[in-house]
C-alpha cells in the first residue's frame, strides 16, 4: 500500500491533501465548510492552512465566508499527485515531500541509516543548502526546478556506485528528451549540458562497508524554469510532475536493467549517447594536475580514458572534465 511518508519538516498530509483538493476544482469556488468536511478539520484550521499556502507560493484566491478556489493549478509535486501517477512502481511507494528542507541528500542519508526501505522519493519544493559535487552548492530556487533524491538499496560492490551516477545521468537525458524534444549533451560522468551550459547534475553518495553497498542515494537536480533551464533552451515552461514522472520511470527501468544485466549495459549506453565518451578534446583537471588530450572511450568500469596531448593513455578517476576548444 503507497504510504505518505512523514518526517519532521514534511509536507502535512492534509495541507497535501488540501492542495489536492484545491487543484482539483481549479477555478471553481469551493467553501470552507466543505474543505473543512472533506479534510476533517475545523474551517479556522483551513483557513490557516490557506494562508500557509499563499505564504508558499500557491495562487489562492477568495476568503473565509465566500470560499476559496486556486487562480491557476500550481507546479508543485504534492505526494498524492505524484502517487497517483506512480501506481504499482518502486519509485512512487514512499514519497517524503518538503515545501523547503536544506538539502534532500541530507534527508535521504538520514532516512537511509534509519532503515528506509529502497525505492523512497525525496522532494522539495525549495533547497536552501543544495549540495553540488566537489562541496558546491546547488542552488534550488523555490518551484523552479526538480530537485529529487532517490533512495536505493543495490547488491552492489562500493566501487560500481559511480555507475548509478551514470546510469541516472542517462535517464534524465532520456527524460528530458521525451519532455522538450531536445537532446541534450551528457558529459562524462554526471552533467546534463544544453547549448554548452549546464542544466543538470547528479550528486550521488553512499554508505557501504568494504565489500558490500549499505545504501545509495542518487541527487538529481535540473532547472526546468529558471534562467538558464530547459524553459529557456526550448521556448516553454514544462511541468515539473510531467518531467519528475517521466525520470522515475526511466530510471526505474535503466535501474533494473543494470541490476540484471551488469556494468557493461551502462558502459555501452552511456558511449552511444555521451558526446563525451570518444573524439572530444577536453581539460582534465584533478586537483594534482591539469592537463589536455582527447577523449577515447570508457573502460569497462566506466572510467573516462583520455589520450593526453602529450603524453599515454589516462584513465580519469576523479577530476573535472570540461571541453577545450
Ligand atoms: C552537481 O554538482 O552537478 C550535482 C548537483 C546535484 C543537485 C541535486 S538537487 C537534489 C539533490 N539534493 C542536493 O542537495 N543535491 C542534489
Amino acid at each position: 500500500m503507497p504510504q505518505a511518508a512523514t518526517l519532521p519538516g514534511t509536507t502535512d498530509r492534509r495541507l497535501a491533501a488540501l492542495l489536492t483538493l484545491l487543484s482539483e476544482n481549479a477555478t471553481i469556488v469551493i467553501s470552507g465548510a466543505r474543505i473543512a468536511r472533506e479534510i476533517g478539520v475545523s474551517r479556522s484550521t483551513v483557513w490557516r492552512w490557506v494562508e500557509r499556502l499563499r505564504e508558499l507560493g500557491v495562487r489562492v484566491k477568495g476568503q473565509q465566508s465566500a470560499g476559496y478556489f486556486l487562480e491557476k493549478v500550481p507546479d508543485i509535486l504534492t505526494p498524492d499527485l505524484l502517487r497517483k501517477r506512480m501506481k504499482g512502481k518502486l519509485f512512487g511507494k514512499r514519497v517524503y515531500h518538503f515545501f523547503k528542507t536544506d538539502s534532500t541528500n541530507r534527508v535521504a542519508m538520514e532516512l537511509g541509516y534509519a532503515g528506509e526501505p529502497e525505492g523512497a522519493v525525496i522532494l522539495a519544493e525549495e533547497q536552501t543548502a543544495g549540495r553540488g559535487r566537489s562541496g558546491r552548492s546547488w542552488h534550488s530556487e523555490r518551484g523552479a526546478g526538480l530537485y529529487v533524491t532517490l533512495l536505493l538499496r543495490p547488491r552492489l560492490s562500493p566501487v560500481q556506485a559511480p555507475l548509478l551516477t551514470m546510469l541516472a545521468g542517462l535517464s534524465a537525458h532520456s527524460a528530458i528528451q521525451a519532455q522538450t524534444g531536445l537532446s541534450a549533451e551528457l558529459k562524462w560522468p554526471n552533467d546534463i549540458l544544453m547549448d554548452g551550459k549546464k542544466v543538470g547534475g547528479i550528486l550521488t553518495e553512499m554508505h557501504a562497508e568494504p565489500t558490500q553497498v549499505r545504501f545509495v542515494i542518487v541527487g538529481i537536480g535540473i532547472n526546468t524554469n529558471q534562467e538558464k533551464s530547459l524553459r529557456k533552451e526550448s521556448g516553454r515552461t514544462h511541468s515539473r510532475l510531467e518531467l519528475l514522472v517521466r525520470l522515475l520511470n526511466e530510471f526505474e527501468s535503466d535501474y533494473n536493467r543494470f541490476l540484471r544485466e551488469g556494468t557493461r549495459y551502462v558502459v555501452d549506453r552511456f558511449e552511444r549517447v555521451s558526446s563525451f565518451a570518444n573524439g572530444k578534446r577536453v581539460r582534465v583537471e584533478t586537483g594534482f594536475e591539469t592537463y589536455f588530450g582527447t577523449t577515447a572511450g570508457l573502460t569497462s568500469d566506466g572510467l573516462l580514458q583520455v589520450k593526453r596531448e602529450e603524453g599515454p593513455v589516462t584513465m580519469v578517476v576523479a577530476g573535472d572534465v570540461t571541453e577545450a576548444r
